[in-house]
């Protein structure tokens, strides 16, 4: 491991699960209340807050919610640790980078459809903080409100610095490379076909697994992201809570000269730490860090005809105050079998009050024949009109519907009730395909009718 040593961590979790590739261990469960202790016997029994701390450590409640948040959707942990995380030097401005942040007015916003290309990982030394890109967003980072749609791009991993957010939680979805995703509450891995969320002022390091990584992120301004209620699907189904992983308690013991760096009112600050701040040796509560195999979404779907809406893909959403409509839902399309009768199987033509920001991890997406590709990302806004490209729609409409797997394709939309505002980066980029208007341009008029 670069930079430091991490502890060997146990847990007291029951559920914990079997090592992984990388020998990790998680506690399994959707905002369960979790415990565990990296050195047996911390965790203070019956309280929170006794006079000693059990090692000589300081207890400290990390609050994801106001205290006084229903009991359903509070969340809170408390950690016990060397230092406490007020143990820094003050924070100075620092270079924004490619990271941009509500209010998204650089640059008037067109009713397009837009479409881009992957973005090149850099040559140059950068690391995932240095690496994140915007490339649109909507509303608020004072009012809790909206979302920033990041792309991250980077070759080196994070060893004398770390992260915080205070504007949102960032959902993280890696299109190529692993990552190890070191937290305030333990390791997390995360690599493509999974997806990782670090909470709102957890602080993290990100070491890469491979030489270079790229991915999504979907950093949430609102309330935090939930599994969506099941309605008549019953009790099971999409994803399932106990798929959802967190890692089990491990600290860094070490000091030097290093960097604290936040996201605070959509800019950068840094400030100098002499210790690392991943040095919490147990913790207990529900305010974690989790990771998703998208393997494990249980795919509903058409068994007799027409294509249902997209929500039925959703993995994870926040709520806004109104209801059914999200500050954001992550919906993945992912493999899945296609059996519907009679139908026209590919996403339909559709014009939409939300606005529908995609990623692809692997593959190809059902409604684009080509153009879309793995790493890249299109945007459809309030009311403009998408869906399947001229030679996608020739093709389903004549194909024989029998049974389909379609077992290559990753796809996911982050799907906001505000309009994705493009940072000028992403309007002025070479990675904008000037031409994705031409791909609905040979849908003919095939009308043969005449009025009476
Ligand atoms: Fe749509």
């Amino acid at each position: 491991m670069a930079g430091g040593k991490m502890a060997g961590a146990k847990t007291k979790s029951a559920n914990a699960q079997a090592p992984g590739k990388t020998g990790l261990r998680y506690q399994s469960g959707f905002g369960n209340e979790f415990a565990s202790e990296a050195v047996e016997g911390v965790l203070p029994r019956g309280q929170n807050s006794p006079q000693k701390v059990a090692h000589g450590l300081y207890a400290e409640q990390l609050s994801g919610t106001a205290f006084t948040a229903p009991r359903t959707v509070n969340r809170r942990t408390w950690l016990y640790r060397m230092r406490p995380s007020v143990a820094h030097k003050p924070f100075e401005p620092m270079s924004l980078g490619g990271l941009r942040s509500a209010p998204f007015d650089e640059i008037p916003t067109p009713p397009n459809q837009l479409r881009w290309t992957p973005i090149p990982i850099p040559s140059e030394r950068t690391d995932f903080v240095d690496g994140l890109i915007t490339m649109a967003g909507n509303g608020n980072t004072h009012t809790h409100a909206g979302v920033a749609i990041h792309i991250y791009v980077a070759n080196a991993s994070m060893t004398d610095r770390f992260f915080y957010n205070a504007d949102g939680e960032m959902l993280i979805v890696p299109q190529t490379g692993r990552l190890l995703l070191r937290t305030e509450m333990g390791v997390l891995e995360a690599g493509p076909g999974e997806i990782a969320v670090i909470q709102r002022g957890i602080r993290f390091r990100v070491e890469l697994l491979e030489k270079q990584a790229r991915g999504y992120v979907c950093e949430n301004y609102g309330a935090l992201l939930r599994l969506p209620d099941l309605g008549p699907i019953g009790a099971n189904g999409l994803a399932n809570p106990r798929d959802f992983l967190t890692p089990v308690a491990a600290f860094e013991d070490r000091e030097g000269d290093y960097r604290i760096v936040t996201k605070f009112q959509g800019r950068l600050w840094a400030a100098a730490i002499d210790h690392s701040p991943l040095n919490v040796v147990a913790w207990h509560g529900n305010y974690v860090p989790y990771k998703y195999d998208l393997a494990n979404f249980q795919c509903i779907n058409t068994v007799s005809f027409d294509h249902p809406d997209p929500s039925i893909y959703t993995v994870l959403t926040s709520p806004s105050e109104i209801p059914g409509t999200a500050n954001v839902d992550f919906v993945i399309f992912p493999p899945r079998w296609m059996v519907a009768e009679h139908t026209f199987r590919p996403p339909w033509f559709h014009r939409n009050f939300m606005n529908e920001f995609m990623g692809l991890v692997r593959g190809e997406y059902d409604a684009k024949a080509e153009g879309f590709v793995p790493g890249g990302a299109s945007l459809h806004n309030c009311m403009a009109g998408h869906g399947p490209d001229a030679e996608t729609f020739e093709k389903a409409s004549k194909a024989e519907l029998k049974p389909v797997y379609l077992g290559d394709t990753l796809a996911f939309m982050f799907e906001t009730r505000f309009v994705c505002q493009p940072t000028k980066f992403a309007l002025e980029t070479s990675q904008l395909d000037h031409q994705y208007f031409e791909c609905w341009q040979g849908l003919r008029k095939k009308f043969k009718g005449s009025s009476v």
